[in-house]
């Protein structure tokens, strides 16, 4: 027995490779679990894909960065669910790809702002946060008053998202272009950002 453990340890390659393989065990034995449990996640009872205004509101958060300065994840911290309210579950983001859990937080996190504040509020705040938090860093976003939606890409992107298996019907696909006809990036992130949390459990 010692003596083969002295072969081990005087090889270096050896050594090298058995490593290798007592590494890859932990890692399997943690990685392959998680795998078939992602498998397993339902969306929460009245979670659906986004409708046409809010997902184009989602890229708009993307496109313009939201994600440096906002996370969308309520950890189980008593801090965090005092604050914000219920903790983040994982079938509430079963539509989001990609997912904006995100860990920079320079504003709050944003997972439950949905209803917190009036479409007007968020309209002047995203046009001059100042105008509303005098102290707010935050940059205003006056641009997004001017452009407006566009319908093809949205449904395109409907299309695409159902191809990755989200249940839109070929109805809901077709409606995209008349659901954001004449609206701006303004009105889709306000959509977007009051749709944030609406399906979370209540309380802490
Ligand atoms: C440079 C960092 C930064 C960026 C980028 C940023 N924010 Fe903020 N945001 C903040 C800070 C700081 C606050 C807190 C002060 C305030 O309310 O303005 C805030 C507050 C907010 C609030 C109010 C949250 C609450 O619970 O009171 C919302 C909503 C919001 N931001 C949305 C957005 C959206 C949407 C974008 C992208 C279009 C964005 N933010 C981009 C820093 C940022």
């Amino acid at each position: 027995m010692s003596h083969s453990h002295e072969k081990v340890e005087k090889n270096v390659g050896l050594m090298a490779i058995l490593i290798a393989v007592a590494v890859s065990f932990g890692g399997i034995a943690e990685i392959v679990p998680l795998m078939f449990q992602a498998e397993a996640i339902k969306p929460l009872p009245g979670v659906k894909p986004y409708p046409p205004l809010e997902l184009a509101g989602r890229e708009i958060y993307i496109r313009e960065g939201c994600y440096n300065c906002h996370s969308q994840m309520v950890r189980t911290l008593r801090f965090e669910t005092e604050r914000y309210g219920h903790y983040s579950l994982a079938g509430e983001s079963v539509y989001d790809r990609p997912f904006q859990w995100g860990s920079k937080r320079t504003g709050p996190d944003l997972a439950r702002v949905g209803g917190r504040y009036s479409d007007d509020w968020h309209r002047v705040h995203l046009i001059n946060p100042r105008d509303l938090v005098p102290e707010s860093n935050m940059p205003g976003f006056p641009w997004l008053a001017e452009n407006k939606v566009d319908g093809a890409l949205v449904r395109s992107k409907m299309q695409a998202l159902k191809t990755l298996g989200d249940p839109y019907s070929q109805a809901d696909i077709d409606g995209a272009v008349d659901a954001v006809a004449d609206k701006t990036e303004l009105d889709a992130l306000v959509a977007y950002l009051q749709g944030l949390g609406k399906h979370a459990p209540r309380g802490g």
